[in-house]
Parts: C-alpha cells; structure tokens; sequence
C-alpha cells in the first residue's frame, strides 16, 4: 500500500475491480498501517496483511489489530534479510515470530537446501 506514486484510493480501486471481474478471488494487503487497513475494510473484507516483523523491526501495530480482526498476518523478512539467521542461527527469531499469535505467519526466503531444513525445523511444534 506505502507509495509515493499512486494514491491508496487509487489501488483500492484497482483492486476492486479486478475482484469484480473476478480476476482476483480476495484482497490481501501489504506495508500498510492500521488506518489503511480500517480505510480498506470500509469497502471489502481483508484476505492478510504482509508486513515486515522481525526481533529488530519488532513493533509493527498491525500485529494485534490484525489479532483483534482475525486477518491473518503474514510477516515477510522474518530473518531481516538473513542478518538475524547469520548472527543468532534462523530458530530463535523464527520461533519469537511464532509466539506473537497463532494468526501469524513467517515467510523466510532461502536458495539453500540447508537453510530451508534449518527454517522447516525452527517452526516445528514443541520445544526448540
Ligand atoms: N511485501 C514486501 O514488500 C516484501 C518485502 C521484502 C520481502 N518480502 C517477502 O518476504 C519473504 C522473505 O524475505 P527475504 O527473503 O527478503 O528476507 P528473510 O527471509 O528475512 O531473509 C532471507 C535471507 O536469509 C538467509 N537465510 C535463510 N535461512 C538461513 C540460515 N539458516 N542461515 C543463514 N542465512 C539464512 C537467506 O540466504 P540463503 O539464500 O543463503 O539461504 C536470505 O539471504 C520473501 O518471500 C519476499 O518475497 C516481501
């Protein structure tokens, strides 16, 4: 949603319209702040909200308004950008990401076998 380009009305409309065409089935939102997510729900339910979250980028608003909604959230750079996974290994700030609610979700990015076993194994239930 963050643009300096086009405005939020303007993308709310594109997307409007393509659900009307039914070329997209929901509307999911990314960089948004509460006050386009109350502005988006106005028109249209809200599919999930992808924002950056991670131990360093850690205070995102949206978390609990998404909790209070029942959106699911989807934290995108979960490993900020592979910093924390080089530093702390990728299982504590996955698991801090896990223990924010049970409506969010990491989506950590690899191009490694290893890594995406290490990932798969941070977000495995039970104890770390
Ligand atoms: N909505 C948006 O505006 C937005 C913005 C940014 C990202 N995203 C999405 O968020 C997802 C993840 O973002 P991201 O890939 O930028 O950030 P990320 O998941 O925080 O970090 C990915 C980096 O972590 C490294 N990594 C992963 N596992 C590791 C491990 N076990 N040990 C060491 N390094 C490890 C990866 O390197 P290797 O390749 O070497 O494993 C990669 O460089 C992507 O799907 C992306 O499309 C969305």
């Amino acid at each position: 949603m963050a643009s300096s380009e086009i405005s939020r009305d303007d993308q709310i409309a594109v997307l409007h319209a393509l659900q009307d065409e039914g070329k997209i089935g929901h509307i999911g939102l990314s960089k948004v702040t509460p006050e386009d997510i109350r502005y988006v729900l106005k028109y249209r339910p809200i599919a999930a909200v992808q924002n950056v979250l991670n131990t360093t980028d850690r205070d995102d608003p949206t978390v609990e308004m998404c909790r209070a909604l029942s959106i699911p959230y989807v934290a995108y750079r979960p490993l900020d950008a592979g910093l924390l996974a080089r530093t702390h290994g990728p299982a504590a700030p996955l698991r801090w990401l896990l223990s924010q609610g049970s409506h969010v979700a990491p989506i950590a990015g690899t191009s490694q076998p290893r890594h995406l076993n290490e990932i798969v194994a941070a977000v495995q239930p039970g104890p770390a």
